[in-house]
């Protein structure tokens, strides 16, 4: 598991190469502002290759966050993420491994008959749109990742797009899926098998409270509390949300969608006050953003290109820990690791961005 002695080491080895603020403060240790992320790719044996190199080459050369899933390439992403915290250079307590679970997972390869394979594979659980939080359900899938990823402690585990049960569900009844699923995290984290956990979500923090897929922030917080005492752990460990956030999908600053102290608040400040760190995905919208940003944006922002650029525009914004960048070849890893040697925008100029 990640400690704070080893990661503060990690950061001793590398902060001299990057700008100001590139490692930062989660929980008693420090991480990168950019991390890896390994959703996108078929999954096949080249690009698993690529993606161990890739790795390997981040976690070397000042990256010791990484974000993968089980269902991410049908669990090669877990398999591959655990071959090289093997063969890297680093020490396992250096890095920050995070993943997810609700989506059912093939596994290595799509199975002729989907429906079939679920069937056999999962048929006491209800799946809607190939997810499910069921407790039960959750717990069977953390052993399987503590498998893939051959480690002994996950660092952070979230529940992966709890709004998809939002088309089947009542607000009401996904709210009580996830405390009960919570419950189970908390077990893990009492058990040792994990420190943090959290929710990753495509929509549901960054629409308004009145779309059908919203999930409000604070209620999910209560319920993880509300877990914690269920257990008797003396305070929740869960810690951490994943949104999609770059310049064009930017809602998670700009839509107030969650009740804070002083009124309704976009998920970015609510989380910022609130003390949750946010882990930012599609931070350069899924590579599109490697070719160019707007001219306004762009003319704002340190970097040599415009990948670093957009990487440099998710990790300036208010409550962000980590930009999570895809990263499946060696050369965007450079590219995309110096894109830290620039700094981030203070908060005037972030917010002049919007103005
Ligand atoms: N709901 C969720 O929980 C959720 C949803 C989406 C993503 N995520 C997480 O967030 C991570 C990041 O999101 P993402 O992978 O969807 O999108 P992304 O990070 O915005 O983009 C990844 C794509 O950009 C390409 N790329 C990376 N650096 C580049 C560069 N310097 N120049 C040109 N192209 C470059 C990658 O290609 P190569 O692979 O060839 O390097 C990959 O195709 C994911 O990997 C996943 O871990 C979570």
């Amino acid at each position: 598991m990640a400690t704070r002695d080893a990661t503060w080491a990690y950061r001793n080895r590398f902060h001299e190469s990057f700008a100001r603020t590139y490692f930062r403060r989660f929980a008693d240790g420090l991480v990168s502002s950019i991390g890896v992320g390994t959703y996108l790719g078929d999954p096949t044996g080249a690009v698993d290759e690529r993606y161990h190199d890739a790795l390997v080459e981040a976690f070397e050369s000042g990256i010791n966050v990484v974000d993968t899933a089980i269902n991410y390439r049908c669990q090669r992403s877990e398999r591959v993420v655990g071959r090289a915290i093997e063969d890297a250079d680093v020490d396992r307590e250096e890095l920050l491994v995070a993943t997810k679970g609700g989506f059912v997972p093939f596994d290595g390869s799509r199975p002729a008959d989907p429906g079939a394979y679920v069937r056999e594979e999962y048929g006491d659980y209800e799946f809607v749109r190939g997810n499910c939080l069921h407790a039960e359900y959750i717990d069977d899938q953390f052993d399987r990742s503590l498998g893939n990823l051959d480690l002994d402690t996950i660092d952070l585990y979230y529940l992966h797009n709890p709004e998809t049960q939002l088309e089947a569900h009542s607000r009401e009844r996904v709210y009580e899926l996830l405390e009960s699923a919570f419950e189970t995290l908390e077990r893990r984290v009492a058990a040792d098998e994990l420190r943090h956990y959290g929710v990753a979500t495509w929509n549901a923090f960054r629409v308004p409270e009145t779309a059908d897929d919203h999930l409000s922030i604070p209620e999910v917080v209560r319920r993880a509390r509300a877990a914690a005492d269920t257990v008797g752990n003396p305070s929740t460990s869960f810690r951490a949300i994943q949104l999609p956030f770059n310049v064009h999908m930017a809602d998670a600053f700009t839509t107030a969608a969650h009740d804070g102290p002083e009124g309704t608040q976009s998920a970015l400040w609510f989380a910022q006050e609130a003390g949750i760190d946010v882990f930012t995905s599609a931070s350069i919208l899924q590579g599109d953003l490697a070719d160019g940003l707007p001219e306004a944006v762009a003319a704002k922002l340190e970097g040599d290109t415009a990948a670093q650029r957009a990487i440099n525009f998710a990790r300036s914004a208010p409550g962000v820990t980590c930009a999570l960048v895809g990263m499946s070849s060696p050369e965007h890893v450079a590219e995309n690791v110096a894109a830290g040697t620039f700094p981030p925008l203070g908060a005037d100029a972030f917010d002049a961005v919007f103005e």
